[in-house]
């Protein structure tokens, strides 16, 4: 029988039975899994063959009552039937009224759609980076960017998972902002048991790899009559009745032949998202782990329905996310990357002018790799794409062969001192780990570090916490989920790490030092006894911080006001007691006295004292020159505490 499979373009293949057992030739033995795999059969064939029969081709009784099924599975008043998700984005946002001169806050994570919307109806996307780990628009951040010309915000439910509604509802409400739900890849997602959806003004796909598929289609889902009308007029040109036409419409209609694909596809939705959240459950559970390998993580009150199966395949795994994808497909496993670019660095964005910088975003654009979790999988499929990745993971390079798989974790011991959080793993390799240490979320720790009594370590049950090998953690510290660091970390007491910071290898924490949310350490960074980096602060390789060395969020400490980081520069020394101000670059190799006051930009190789802090002429000396206002505070790289 002939099903259409397909990974990001669409094409007939046909799908062989396999096994699994051995590895494909190069002849192609057997067809490849592939990443997306659209769940027809003859319930759909007969239901569209009816349609072709009938010679009632389009927008007629099948797409009103795809209609009235979509809206009752919703749980909204109105559903209305378009062409694409695209259209729906798109109509969503003029129905409310969005047009030129207005500013709609999105994320730069997405399929290129969710922003294109926005620009299709001359208002400007602003963007607000990502969380790390659902991927889905921070809430933090996207309140931040909020401003007098904000009219309205699109959140997208990225890979089936959604966002965190209680504070997007809040922040909408608080600010007067139409709530647009690019739920195009979340059919029956829920948060807190309500659909997506249903929060505000629903954007669906029914495009041929989504979760139920009509082809091309999409839908817009709202409570409000207004909106319902307004999207109806826009889909047809405007037309009230037979050609009379009110405005400027489109023509973005359903055909009945997809509108009967689709109902038949409603009739399985929920059994096929089951299989989704129990092959993706299945997955999860078996690479849980593996060292540079991040899992998704559900958040709380989420009914995540895994329209992708996302891991991170990060620096510590061995092999790039690219070799893994390659690896994979040797092995007749298609991938996807979703998204390899994101949106504000597209050309098209660049091209308007967009050079903003969205870390989070940019780096899972990186790491991430869509994993096959489509209900076509079967058991034995499920098997094989867990043993393949283990392989090829084996194969590359692995720093600790005898724990690499879930086999091996699951026969580590487990000293009886740590306290786990019930759905934590910790992964201590030959770690000694004391009692009084709390471990809680998947804790990643690479062989042969030591960690003293009193450290908490992962800070939240679903978070992910990786930490390479040979760290030394000195007691009293914390550090929070989110956290990446690599190897050879060394603390000193009374350390705190706070979440989504990312540190390299070989770095110095001193005692009492704090590295707050989201900061970026690179290698061989020293950072001495009560240092302070605020949130956002980039701290390039091999820069040196002297002692109660601080960095300030807001320059004028206004409540809510929007967090900047300072970006110290590779090679960059920071004298004892000293201040940078939020949004201030000190340059390669710069230097900076003690006690100085940091308000503005530093060149690379400068030297600046003072405060506020003064350019001194000449340049920067040399590591070895004994007259640099930064040298009577600098200590070799070792810890002092
Ligand atoms: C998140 C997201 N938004 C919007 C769209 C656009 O939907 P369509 O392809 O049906 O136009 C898609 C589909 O690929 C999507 O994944």
């Amino acid at each position: 029988m002939f099903i259409y499979t397909q990974s990001d373009e669409v094409n007939l293949t046909t799908r062989h039975m396999r096994t699994r057992d051995s590895k494909p030739s190069m002849q192609g033995e057997f067809d490849m899994l592939q990443v997306s795999s659209p769940s027809l059969d003859e319930d759909e064939i007969r239901a569209v063959t009816a349609v072709l029969r009938s010679g009632m081709l389009v927008q007629g009784s099948q797409v009103a009552r795809f209609e009235q099924l979509f809206a009752a599975y919703v749980g909204t008043r109105h559903a209305v039937a378009l062409n694409s998700g695209t259209a729906a984005l798109h109509l969503a946002l003029l129905a409310a009224g969005v047009g030129e001169g207005d500013e709609v806050i999105t994320t730069p994570f997405s399929f290129v759609a969710s922003a294109n919307a926005i620009l299709f109806c001359r208002a400007r996307p602003v963007f607000a980076d990502i969380d790390r780990e659902t991927f889905n628009i921070n809430p933090h951040l996207l309140k931040q960017a909020v401003t007098k010309r904000t009219k309205a915000v699109i959140v997208v439910h990225l890979y089936g998972q959604p966002c965190d509604m209680d504070q997007i509802t809040g922040i909408c409400d608080e600010h007067n902002l139409v709530l647009i739900e690019d739920a195009c890849q979340a059919h029956g997602a829920e948060y807190r048991t309500k659909k997506v959806g249903s929060f505000g003004i629903g954007c669906f796909s029914f495009y041929a790899t989504k979760n139920i598929t009509t082809g091309e289609g999409g839908m817009i889902t709202t409570d409000n009559d207004d909106i319902a009308q307004q999207s109806k007029l826009l889909r047809s040109h405007g037309q009230s009745e037979k050609y009379l036409h009110q405005i400027l419409g489109f023509n973005f209609r359903m055909t009945d032949i997809a509108a009967a694909c689709g109902i038949s596809q409603m009739r399985k939705l929920d059994e096929l998202n089951e299989k989704r959240i129990r092959n993706a459950a299945f997955l999860a559970g078996q690479l849980t782990g593996i060292e540079g390998l991040a899992i998704p993580i559900v958040g709380p009150e989420r009914k995540h329905v895994f329209h992708q199966f996302t891991v991170r395949v990060t620096s510590r795994f061995g092999l790039s996310r690219d070799e893994l994808a390659a690896a994979l497909k040797e092995r007749g496993i298609m991938t996807g990357v979703h998204y390899p670019i994101p949106i504000h660095k597209q050309p098209l964005y660049r091209n308007l002018g967009y050079d903003g910088c969205f870390p989070v975003s940019e780096q899972v654009a990186r790491e991430t790799l869509s994993l096959p979790v489509h209900p076509g999988l079967s058991d034995q499929d499920l098997r094989y794409i867990v043993q393949s990745l283990k392989e090829a993971r084996n194969g590359s390079h692995c720093h600790q062969a005898c724990m690499c798989g879930t086999e091996a974790i699951d026969k580590l011991p487990q000293s009886p001192a740590v306290s786990c959080a019930s759905t934590s793993l910790a992964r201590t390799g030959n770690a000694r780990v004391p009692k009084g240490t709390i471990v809680r979320g998947q804790v990643d720790i690479g062989e042969g570090a030591s960690i003293e009594e009193n450290v908490v370590l992962g800070h939240r049950d679903d978070g992910v916490l990786s930490i390479g090998a040979k760290a030394h953690i000195r007691s009293g510290t914390v550090i929070y989920s989110g956290v990446s660091i690599g190897k050879g970390l060394k603390t000193g007491h009374n350390v705190l790490i706070r979440e989504e910071t990312e540190i390299g290898d070989d770095v110095l924490v001193g005692t009492n030092t704090v590295v707050d949310g989201h900061c970026r350490v690179g290698d061989r960074v020293v950072m001495q006894t009560n240092v302070y980096l605020t949130a956002y602060t980039v701290v390039e390789d091999g820069a040196f911080l002297g002692p109660c060395a601080v960095t300030t969020n807001d320059k004028y400490m206004e409540y809510g006001a929007k967090l900047v980081g300072a970006t110290i520069k590779r090679g960059a020394r920071i004298g004892a007691n000293s201040t940078i101000l939020p949004g201030v670059t000190i340059g390669e190799k710069a230097i900076i006295g003690s006690g100085a006051v940091v308000t503005k930009d530093v060149p690379d190789g400068a030297v600046a004292v003072g405060n506020p802090a003064q350019r001194m002429r000449g340049k920067a000396a040399t590591r070895s020159s004994r007259n640099s206002p930064v040298e009577a505070g600098e200590q070799p790289t070792r810890s002092r505490s």
